[in-house]
């Protein structure tokens, strides 16, 4: 498994207004439509092109399309935080929504959505989840994306744990994950340490 930490002052500036606690919900949910730019700008790198001519105003030109835009699947809920840059880069994609909540007891992924389609038979996907912790969560989505055929599966991450990205590399379903960062570790309750809290509680409340 490929792992990229984007590494660069934009990307983590606005990393540092995710991780700042004094954040209004406005401006952690502006900063990370904005960092997922990023992130998905580099999971893109490697999509295939097709030729394509065009006319400028100075004559002939060649260019390119994406005949294949990969799925895309937010993990919610935190996952729809980075969606809409998704959305703006690839508009022609396809969403698909996986919803987990991990149980905080037993730390293991409960699913309660699955909007998957049964056939994806070679089908490239973005998996949206901004925080790899244990990994359980991604790893259920990725499962379920692999189960119908889909591939290759891209992770598409704001925050990783070091224990999140054994968990994801040992299951052998990824064929790359992109974060802006790698933390510390994981506290006793598989809080990303020092991560920026609960991504989905910051994006969306609590109610
Ligand atoms: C959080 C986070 C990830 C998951 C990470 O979601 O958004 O999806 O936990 O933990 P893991 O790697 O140990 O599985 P949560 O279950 O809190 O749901 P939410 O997105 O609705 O807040």
């Amino acid at each position: 498994m490929e792992l990229t930490v984007v590494d660069h002052p934009l990307a983590a500036r606005l990393l540092t207004r995710l991780r700042d606690e004094t954040t209004d919900r406005a401006a952690f949910r502006l900063a990370m439509d904005e960092l997922a730019f990023m992130l998905v700008y580099e999971a893109c790198r490697t999509l295939p092109t097709a030729p394509v001519d065009v006319t400028t105003p100075m004559g002939a030109a060649r260019g390119v399309r994406i005949p294949h835009a990969p799925l895309v699947v937010p993990v919610l809920r935190a996952g729809l935080g980075l969606h809409g840059a998704v959305l703006r880069l690839l508009p022609e994609t396809d969403t698909a929504f996986v919803g987990v909540a991990r149980n905080e007891a037993t730390l293991e992924p409960e699913p309660y959505m699955n909007s998957v389609p049964a056939d994806l038979a070679g089908r490239p996907v973005l998996v949206l989840d901004p925080m790899l912790a244990t990994g359980g969560s991604l790893a259920h989505a990725c499962r379920l994306l692999h189960d119908r055929g889909a591939g290759p599966l891209t992770g598409v991450c704001v925050l990783a744990a070091p224990e999140g990205i054994a968990h994801i590399e040992a299951s052998g379903l990824v064929e790359r994950v992109v974060t802006a960062a790698v933390d510390e570790r994981l506290d006793d309750r598989a809080f990303i340490v020092p991560g920026l809290g609960d991504a989905g509680d910051r994006l969306f409340g609590t109610a």
